[in-house]
């Protein structure tokens, strides 16, 4: 599909919601290390965060502008996002948070946020599928950038204080991915909107978060609950 084919609704009316969700995941991130950039404790930090809020300034950007080919502006934006409570929850996170949570934020959720973007890469929607293979390229780099930032902040204050608040990132990771059986699946995998359920992108994060988190000399946090949603 392009911007000038001709879509059934239920086609358009998905599309437009995904994207516009889309555009508030990366607004997220580019609030939250843009507020961050003076706030760096060093000056390696502080052109890390700067790359970061540059990154996904631009991605909240370009996903702006296929909203607007599809004749949709920013104020009309919001009416099409989901409600999906992640997005309430991480308002609230956002504003108490510490250096080693904006560290967290890098290496847990922007991991996280690569998964949900690769069903992206193969969208029936064309543009959208050419968008997210060019911003995967920095997404690669995104948790990369956390895990060696926090090497330092361990060296310097121990692993207890970052072992605890991974606790709490951990969960909210796992919570971003949904419900395990979600109503609206099987229509985004019809439509070719997504290629996987909620469970097997989750699937996929573990894989490759649990060993990272290893690495670091850090332990996957346990879990009271083992299924959605993760406390
Ligand atoms: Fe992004
Ligand atoms: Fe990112």
């Amino acid at each position: 599909m392009h911007p000038d084919s001709p879509m059934p609704p239920l086609y358009r009316a998905t599309l437009l919601r995904l994207l516009a969700d889309q555009v508030r995941a990366e607004r997220v991130g580019s609030d939250l290390y843009s507020s961050w950039i003076r706030r760096a404790p060093g000056p390696k930090e502080r052109r890390y965060l700067a790359t970061l809020a540059r990154d996904e300034t631009e991605h909240w950007y370009r996903a702006i502008c296929l909203l607007e080919e599809l004749g949709v502006g920013l104020e009309q934006m919001r009416h099409h996002q989901s409600r999906h409570s992640y997005y309430l929850f991480s308002r609230l996170l956002i504003g108490r948070m510490t250096w080693i949570d904006i560290l967290l934020f890098s290496f847990v959720m922007d991991h996280g946020g690569f998964f949900l973007l690769e069903d992206c890469t193969q969208s029936s929607y064309a543009p959208w599928a050419r968008m997210a293979r060019e911003i995967m390229k920095d997404e690669v780099s995104h948790p990369e950038m956390g895990s060696q930032f926090l090497r330092l902040a361990i060296q310097r204050q121990g692993l207890a204080p970052v072992q605890r608040r991974l606790g709490k990132w951990w969960r909210v990771a796992l919570n971003m991915f949904g419900p395990t059986k979600a109503q609206n699946t099987e229509l985004y995998i019809r439509l070719g909107l997504k290629f996987r359920s909620n469970e097997e992108r989750r699937q996929a994060f573990r894989e490759s978060c649990e060993p990272k988190i290893r690495e670091i000399g850090l332990q996957v946090p346990k879990l009271f609950h083992q299924t959605y949603p993760f406390f």
